[in-house]
């Protein structure tokens, strides 16, 4: 997407669709005004009341005389009264959406000339561009019909205030690069998994190293072996496919810097190996590679940001199929760390993978270290898809993330990793079993990742309700890439933080 600040009146301008917020249903905002000039026509629409006051209701007009666009779209901000950072994205999604569904490849947009209270102008405009650019995305890879309507290419946006320039400008770099992240991560979350392999993934994460400049090194099954990687290869004895340990170098920041390693699970298909899933659904269980599609979509952003920040991504790929080969319930297998792991479930199959990619992560000496993972069905019970499942050995680190959470719209909520859980991890045949004896599912996978991460700051993100979405819109989000690079930006810009927003 490319985006264009414009100054003057927002009527003049040329363009597929001028965007216009609207508070109460009634009133428009400052460019609205512009644009409704002397004759009013606008406000006359309005008056008859057919905008719902709703934040995120729109009513697309298909001309107006005194307009240069073609169209007219209003979209309501609220009530003027309550008017905040959930009305104002409700809005900015509204338009992106109904833009693109009119099939318009330019549009003018007048809405960053009210305040969004306790956000930045940079926030503004972050805000509208990932809206923009996460609308245009079409997942048409596998359709031999590409019919579709044209999607959205240029906005020119109105920036009425001249001193607000540089922050709408840093905005939009930030946010058209995290919907370039986001869209990568839902591209490769999308196809299907006799395409996307481990060595697929591995392939792609070479191509982003090649375009973007990072340094890439991608370990194999032997590799694997020598490191002693009992308890991530186990996953993949029963494919065919061969399993892949990728490693993604960004370096942006000193070469001083300790580096923030995100560690991605990526089961690019999880049949759940012996102990079988059921068959309803089973498809969907092509996502299970959603977490590593996100590091590789965060370290598009990053080199699209030029982030001045170090970030290292580590991806144990691999498939986790049922065969002759398979590991069965029961077998025991040593991990990196030496410790022992009785299998008792097949099906749990990510944690056994992010152990060993987490004790390796080790030697990048991180600072901080956030694992992301589709991890647990119980995650979907407990928090659905709103917000991701968050549990770490460090508050401060949580706080952090919950907070760039909010400040991006992608929302986590902390669970506790209390001592008392862990106690519900024993194995009378090894040092530790991959499943939890029942309840609370979701701390006890949590708590078997903490095992292998004694040795500095660490966080996990069961992103299992919130990578994809099910039913008549199938297909993946792109969460928690606007999260994660959040996190990284207040990381990279300590004290420049843009404020909080819900
Ligand atoms: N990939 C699944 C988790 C999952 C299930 C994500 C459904 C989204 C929707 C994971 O590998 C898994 O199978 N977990 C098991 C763990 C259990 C065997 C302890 C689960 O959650 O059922
Ligand atoms: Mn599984
Ligand atoms: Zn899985």
């Amino acid at each position: 997407m490319e985006f264009y600040t414009k100054a003057g009146s927002p009527e003049k301008q040329k363009s597929g669709c001028l965007v216009l917020g609207v508070f109460n249903g009634k009133k428009l905002t400052l460019s609205g005004e512009q644009a409704d000039g002397e004759a009013k026509l606008i406000s006359k629409i309005l008056k008859r009341g057919d905008l719902d006051e709703k934040a995120g209701s729109a009513l697309m007009l298909p001309h107006l005389p005194g307009v240069a666009a073609e169209r007219v779209l209003l979209v309501s901000l609220g009530a003027e009264k309550t008017f905040n950072a959930k009305a104002y994205r409700s809005a900015v999604t509204a338009a992106a959406k109904a833009v693109n569904a009119a099939g318009v490849t330019e549009a003018s947009f007048g809405l960053l000339d009210v305040a969004v209270p306790e956000c930045d102008m940079q926030w503004a405009a972050r805000t509208l561009a990932i809206a923009l650019g996460e609308a245009a995305y079409r997942f048409t890879a596998w359709k031999s019909q590409k019919d579709g309507k044209p999607v959205l290419q240029k906005a020119y946006v109105f920036t009425p205030d001249a001193k607000a320039l540089a922050m709408v400008k840093a905005g939009f770099t930030e946010g058209d690069a995290i919907g370039e992240g986001m869209n990568l991560t839902r591209e490769l979350g999308n196809m299907p998994a006799n395409i996307c392999t481990p060595t697929y993934l591995a392939s792609q994460a070479k191509s982003l190293a090649k375009a973007h400049k990072l340094k890439v090194e991608v370990l194999e099954r032997d590799d694997m072996e020598s490191l002693g990687m009992g308890s991530m290869l186990s996953v993949g004895r029963g494919s065919v496919e061969p399993p892949k340990l990728i490693v993604l170098k960004y370096s942006g920041g000193k070469a001083s810097d300790k580096p923030v390693v995100l560690v991605g699970k990526g089961v690019t298909f999880d049949t759940g190996g012996i102990s079988l899933k059921p068959g309803a659904e089973m498809d969907e269980m092509k996502f299970d590679m959603c977490g590593a599609a996100s590091v590789l979509g965060v370290m598009k952003a990053l080199a699209l940001m030029q982030l001045p920040i170090n970030v290292v991504g580590v991806i144990p790929a691999t498939e986790n199929m049922p065969s002759g080969s398979a590991t069965k319930p029961g077998d025991v297998v040593v991990s990196m760390s030496g410790q022992t792991i009785e299998i008792l479930n097949t099906d749990a199959e990510g944690r056994l993978i992010l152990c060993d990619a987490l004790t390796y992560s080790a030697r990048f000496k991180p600072e901080v270290v956030v694992d992301i993972a589709t991890l647990t069905g119980a995650c979907v019970i407990a928090l659905g898809g709103v917000a991701s499942g968050l549990m770490a050995n460090d508050d401060a680190l949580a706080a952090e993330l919950l907070e760039s959470g909010q400040q991006a719209g992608d929302r986590a909520w902390q669970l506790p990793l209390w001592d008392e859980y862990q106690e519900q991890l024993k194995s009378n045949f090894a040092d530790i079993p991959n499943i939890g004896s029942k309840g609370a599912g979701t701390i006890t996978a949590a708590c078997f990742l903490s095992r292998f991460t004694k040795d500095y700051r660490w966080a996990h993100l069961d992103i299992a309700g919130t990578a994809w979405k099910s039913g008549a819109e199938k297909g993946a989000t792109g969460r928690p890439v606007p999260l994660l690079v959040q996190f990284l930006i207040n990381r990279a810009n300590p004290g420049t933080r843009s404020k909080r927003a819900s």
